[in-house]
């Protein structure tokens, strides 16, 4: 079986070494040692002014509305992981959906104004696949009208963008360090705050039940994580490059085999990007279940990501029509992509893809001549 992700896993002995300490120092959460050296390593490895180390990247995502106590609608994206909508809902907000470019998959700024109401307080967006959304373009609407701007940049680990880091931009970001992720920490996440001392207090008293010393101060959540993960997180970090290097071979052997067969997410030469994802977009739903299902049966997975567009969630109290997302969540698929896939799969993946389009192409072909 070929799973489409597989987590990278250090050296044994290197995480053996580093939780064999625990035992003598018996810290093993609250804030411990490996905890505070895998924050100071990801502000200097990510270049950003600072950064909490939390449980997951949905705590982080609440941590952040929490943060910046906002109560009323925020606008966000269609096209992104569940997270991003639920926990807007769970932190009582409204989310007011954009719907996105068709190019990059982010939100499209142009849309954004016409979304804008006396109640608009934030913009949470997606840069999808690690694709960085049009960060001037929210900027310049942000400040105008007078809104906080959250990324939720849970694919976008190491991204750059016209040589600065993509998490320099907007008030925070959110980052998931889940198993499936380029750097992972088993489960894991983190909240970069551009905003300063103010909301840094903020976010590390809610992070931790809301008390400082013995005094109650507000009312915060358990959003700690472990020695443990921590621990995870120090030995990949030393080998976030190379995996990142693998990913992107990896993903030119794909754009090689696959060149001019299948429709890609754009991604402007201004990005350094992860390779956090490999997506490829078929012309009709059709296509891709056929796709799909001829992959499954070769005992290779793929992943309907995102899907379904999360405008259409039957849960939301109201429904705002994204036509663009709604179609790119049904043409697009994940192809595997990890650490480890060797070229040899890659181009039995790619194969088994472009068969579908001869298929699809003679098919077509041949319903079209029987109709003349
Ligand atoms: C875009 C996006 N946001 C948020 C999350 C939530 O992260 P976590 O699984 O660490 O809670 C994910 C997880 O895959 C994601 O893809």
């Amino acid at each position: 079986m070929i799973p489409v992700t597989q987590p990278f896993l250090p050296p044994k002995d290197e995480y053996d070494h580093l939780i064999s300490r625990l035992w003598d120092s018996k810290w093993l959460t609250n804030n411990g040692v490996y905890v505070r050296q895998l924050e100071e390593e990801l502000e200097e490895y990510l270049n950003v002014p600072s950064c909490y180390y939390v449980g997951n990247g949905t705590i982080a995502l609440q941590l952040a509305i929490q943060s910046l106590k906002l109560k009323n609608e925020i606008i966000t994206t269609p096209f992104s992981f569940v997270a991003t909508t639920t926990s807007i809902l769970w932190e009582n907000c409204e989310p007011v959906f954009v719907d996105i470019d068709p190019n990059t998959l982010c939100i499209d700024p142009n849309k954004i104004e016409e979304a804008i109401t006396s109640n608009t307080e934030a913009i949470l967006a997606t840069h999808v696949y690690g694709i960085p959304c049009d960060v001037e373009r929210i900027e310049e609407i942000a400040k105008k009208h007078h809104l906080k701007v959250i990324y939720d940049a849970a694919h976008a680990f190491g991204v750059r963008y016209k040589g600065e880091s993509l998490l320099q931009f907007g008030d925070i970001s959110t980052l998931s360090f889940h198993a499936t992720k380029p750097f992972h920490t088993v489960e894991g996440g983190a909240i970069i705050n551009n905003m300063g001392e103010r909301v840094d207090n903020q976010i590390a008293l809610l992070r931790s039940f809301g008390f400082r010393g013995d005094d109650y101060v507000t009312a915060g959540i358990n959003a700690k994580n472990s020695e443990f993960h921590a621990a995870m997180g120090l030995c990949n970090l030393k080998y976030i490059d190379d995996i990142i290097t693998n990913r992107k071979k990896t993903s030119e052997t794909y754009d090689t085999l696959l060149e001019n067969r299948v429709e890609r997410p754009f991604i402007s030469g201004d990005v350094q990007y992860n390779y956090a994802y490999y997506p490829v977009i078929f012309e009709t739903e059709e296509e891709l279940l056929h796709a799909k299902s001829q992959l499954e049966n070769n005992d290779i997975e793929s992943r309907r990501y995102f899907y379904p567009s999360l405008n259409t969630m039957t849960y939301l109290k109201n429904t705002i029509s994204c036509p663009i997302s709604e179609d790119m969540a049904r043409r697009i698929l994940c192809l595997p992509l990890f650490s480890g896939l060797n070229d040899e799969d890659v181009e039995r993946i790619a194969n088994i893809i472009i068969g579908e389009k001869i298929n699809e192409f003679a098919h077509n072909r041949r319903s079209r001549l029987h109709r003349v």
